[in-house]
């Protein structure tokens, strides 16, 4: 493994992938990745990647929404940034080879989620995110300058603080010179510098019972910015997709894109009627944190475990032909979606919040960017629109790409960085500590700090949670790495800011 590089990406989905391919004819690119480089977030994408393509819609329509589905929480400047270079950005995906659907007229066929006023939202079938990330993938390996190294996970960024120097509260006076990454193969932990080093490692959607996410996705980059002193910013506002197909064994949870209803199913009540008129006139459109809630509410009242997607008014040629993927999925489990109702429940589905970034995608430590899921631009305020995601991770992959262009020449790798320190580590013996462990949190976090709150029980959440930290720590000192462990602590580190933030802001409960 190369151990001195000018880039280092630590994930591998599309943030970081189009980063590396950003940065890759000026300098050697390193990306580590904890899974294979395809098992990532984005590879679970179905509705597609929002953007401004035709007449009526327009960058003021698409800006308004934006602002409307983030409760105005969100950063104007921003929004009016990637709302305007969105275009250009998808362009460029175009141009590396992903494929979007067309109509028979050679026109992109847009689809409409919630919270949308105008079709804007390009796809592929319902695997979006699959073709992006295959396209990726395709352009990082065929490229010279970047070496992918699978199976590798990031456990802590490098700082001062591991030079023995000590800094002071102050996020400004950190400064990273890459990081300690556990090759899960050979059981080693190498000690990767970097001039620049990029967080892609995607939200937390883990620290839920239920979540859309793929396993790998524990929140680690938040936990590790948190830890180096890094500024986290708006992690109350953790968004639950109104409709996984209900399957309470399933791990991660079936994801049925809202693009359906864009095309006019709409969500009943285990009694068969529809709810959300009442809600929000946008009915089942509704951006999802209203959706999610009425949904929550309405369970609670009928004492049930999920409602209804009711897609019946799609013809089944149609169906087939726009949604593949999920028409093979209802019928593995004996609904056809075209003449069933579809038993959905929300989950958890994308954290709005996450590293702070600039517009160049700076963090607030020195030579650390972010960019995706685990940074917060300011983009979504208290609530993403549907499919801005996608468009979020290649703007700001763009920006860091050509801001830390511009500064590479002028850095150094860090001096006398010492290795990774295990000493006194002894096997941990007990998993069933871990395991435990794990099970709680996500309980304390789907039991007290889930769609609904309240000051009583986000209480009740950091009282619980405390105990677990306190037992990780010990335990985590005390043992051989192991991933799981690692990634049971930022599990933990990014509920304890999920609830610290929530009892900070009232108007997230
Ligand atoms: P990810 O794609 O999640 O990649 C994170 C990477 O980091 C992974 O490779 C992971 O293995 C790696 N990693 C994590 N921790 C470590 C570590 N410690 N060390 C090394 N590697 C690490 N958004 C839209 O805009 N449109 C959609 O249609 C859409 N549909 C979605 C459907 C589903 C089911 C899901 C789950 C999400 C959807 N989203 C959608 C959201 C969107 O897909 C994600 O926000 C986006 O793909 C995140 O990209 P990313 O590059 O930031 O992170
Ligand atoms: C979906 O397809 O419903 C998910 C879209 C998103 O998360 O943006």
């Amino acid at each position: 493994m190369e151990n001195n590089v000018d880039f280092l990406i630590i994930g591998s989905g599309i943030a970081g992938l189009t980063y590396a391919i950003k940065v890759a004819d000026k300098g050697s690119v390193c990306i580590v990745t904890k899974s294979s480089i395809n098992d990532a977030s984005t590879v679970y994408a179905q509705g597609g990647i929002a953007s401004v393509t035709y007449k009526p819609d327009s960058f003021d329509k698409h800006i308004h929404d934006t602002l409307d589905a983030g409760q105005y929480l969100n950063d104007k400047e921003i929004v009016n940034m990637v709302i305007k270079e969105g275009p250009q950005q998808v362009q460029n995906l175009i141009r590396w080879g992903a494929q979007f659907d067309k109509s028979k007229s050679g026109k992109y066929y847009l689809h409409k989620e919630g919270g949308h006023s105008e079709k804007r939202v390009l796809h592929h079938k319902d695997n979006t995110g699959e073709e992006i990330q295959k396209t990726l993938i395709r352009q990082v390996k065929a490229h010279p300058n970047i070496s992918i190294y699978e199976y590798h996970f990031a456990i802590d960024l490098i700082t001062q603080h591991h030079l023995g120097k000590l800094v002071k509260r102050k996020h400004t006076d950190t400064e990273c010179y890459g990081a300690y990454v556990f090759d899960k193969r050979n059981n080693t932990i190498h000690t990767m510098l970097a001039k620049i080093t990029l967080l892609a490692t995607g939200g937390c959607g883990n620290v839920y019972q239920s979540t859309t996410n793929p396993p790998v996705i524990t929140g680690d980059g938040i936990a590790m910015a948190y830890r180096a002193k890094g500024k986290i910013k708006n992690m109350e506002f953790v968004q639950f997709h109104p409709t996984a197909f209900y399957n309470p064994k399933e791990t991660p949870s079936f994801l049925i894109t809202e693009a359906i209803r864009g095309s006019g199913a709409v969500i009943r009540d285990v009694r068969g009627n529809t709810f959300l008129e009442k809600h929000d006139s946008r009915g089942s459109l509704a951006p999802r944190d209203i959706v999610a809630r009425a949904i929550d509410k309405k369970m609670k009242e009928q004492g049930s475990d999920h409602v209804y997607l009711d897609a019946t008014t799609i013809n089944e040629a149609t169906f087939r032909e726009k949604f593949p993927n999920i028409f093979k999925k209802c019928k593995s489990h004996g609904i056809n979606p075209v003449t069933d109702y579809i038993p959905v429940v929300p989950s958890a589905h994308y954290l709005c919040g996450g590293v702070a970034v600039n517009k160049n995608g700076e963090s607030f430590i020195h030579r650390l960017y972010a960019a995706g899921e685990t940074a917060h631009t300011g983009l979504h305020g208290a609530n993403r629109l549907a499919s801005n995601s996608l468009l979020e991770a290649v703007i700001f992959a763009d920006k860091a790409a050509k801001h830390g262009l511009s500064q590479i020449s002028e850095l150094q790798w860090g001096k006398n960085i010492p290795p990774w320190n295990d000493e006194g580590t002894t096997p941990a013996e007990e998993m069933v500590l871990i395991t435990q462990s794990w099970k709680e949190t996500q309980e304390i976090m789907t039991n007290y700090v889930g769609i609904v709150r309240s000051e009583l029980r986000l209480k009740r959440a950091l009282d619980r949670l405390e105990i677990i930290y306190r037992e990780n720590e010990a335990l985590y000192k005390k043992s051989n790495l192991t991933v799981r462990i690692c990634e049971l602590r930022n599990l933990i580190n990014v509920g304890y800011i999920i609830i610290k933030m929530a009892q900070s802001r009232i108007e997230s409960i």
